[in-house]
């Protein structure tokens, strides 16, 4: 399967991807995360990347395009793949309708995680993530769980090793401690720099202006179907695979 995922920053692309992949046996490409690894590594894409992304603006046509481009040769991405956070522009999309055109491949589906902006500030406020796998928690909404810690005393005792490695523990809820003890074992969490309500806002208008009319190009196709993705998480996978399956 060759699918899109479109929808406003926290809808929960990234979140659904993973049960999607594994499902479908797909590659994943997220242009927000391969961004992000070539501004972390400072290679020429992620200096001219670097400005917009702070500012939570979009990057350039090009850039993107380019990456995407590259990505998809990838053996992995043969047997099909799941597009994250591209196309995002109505040129990307043609763009990106010339490249498969050229395979003799087309896009069979197009997700829309369709959401209210007002649900969005706490779901990207509260995101943590887990920079090695790419796996995506939530303070409230899908807290890390650590093997072996399951009771509240546990997870003090935990975090009595977290400070004795003399690393803080922002806020003082237990659940962000609790994602810390990731630290103990080697995985530590991270939020990202994009993540505050000020960038937020600049990237929802971003979706609005730039990436909404990609929803009705795709409609126009007769490939979109719409999710409701303010539903918890495990209702949302459900409804992508009763999409999917039909
Ligand atoms: P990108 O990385 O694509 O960010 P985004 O589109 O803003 O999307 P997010 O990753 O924030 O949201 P998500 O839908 O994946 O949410 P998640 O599942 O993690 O892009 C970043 C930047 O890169 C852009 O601003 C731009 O500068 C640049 N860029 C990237 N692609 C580009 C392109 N094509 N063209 C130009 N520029 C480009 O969920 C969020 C949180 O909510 C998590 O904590 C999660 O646990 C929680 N959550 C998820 N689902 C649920 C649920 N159902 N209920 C409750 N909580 C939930
Ligand atoms: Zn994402
Ligand atoms: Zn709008």
């Amino acid at each position: 399967k060759r699918l899109i995922l479109i929808g406003p920053p926290g809808s929960g692309k990234g979140t659904q991807s993973p049960m999607i992949k594994d499902d479908y046996c797909l590659c994943h490409l997220a242009t927000g995360d391969m961004l992000r690894a070539a501004v972390a590594a400072k290679t020429p894409l992620g200096i001219k990347a670097k400005e917009a992304m702070d500012k939570g603006e979009l990057v350039s046509d090009d850039l993107v395009v380019g990456i995407i481009d590259e990505a998809m040769k990838k053996p992995s991405c043969q047997k099909g793949f799941i597009l994250d956070g591209f196309p995002r522009t109505v040129v990307q999309a043609q763009k990106l309708d010339e490249m498969l055109e050229k395979q003799g491949t087309k896009i069979d589906k197009v997700l829309n995680f369709a959401i209210d902006d007002s649900i969005l500030e706490e779901r990207i406020t509260g995101r943590w993530i887990h920079p090695s796998s790419g796996r995506t928690y939530h303070t409230k909404f899908a807290p890390p769980k650590v093997p072996g810690l399951d009771d509240a005393n546990e997870a003090l005792t935990q975090l009595a090793k977290v400070e004795a490695l003399g690393l803080e523990c922002p806020g003082s809820r237990l659940i962000m401690c609790r994602s810390l003890s990731f630290i103990v074992t080697g995985e530590p969490l991270i939020q990202r720099k994009d993540d505050t309500p000020a960038v937020l806002k600049s990237r929802l208008e971003a979706f609005h202006r730039q990436t909404e009319p990609v929803i009705d190009y795709y409609g126009s196709k007769g490939i979109l179907a719409n999710l409701p993705a303010e539903k918890p998480p495990k209702e949302v996978t459900s409804e992508v695979q009763k999409v999917l399956s039909s």
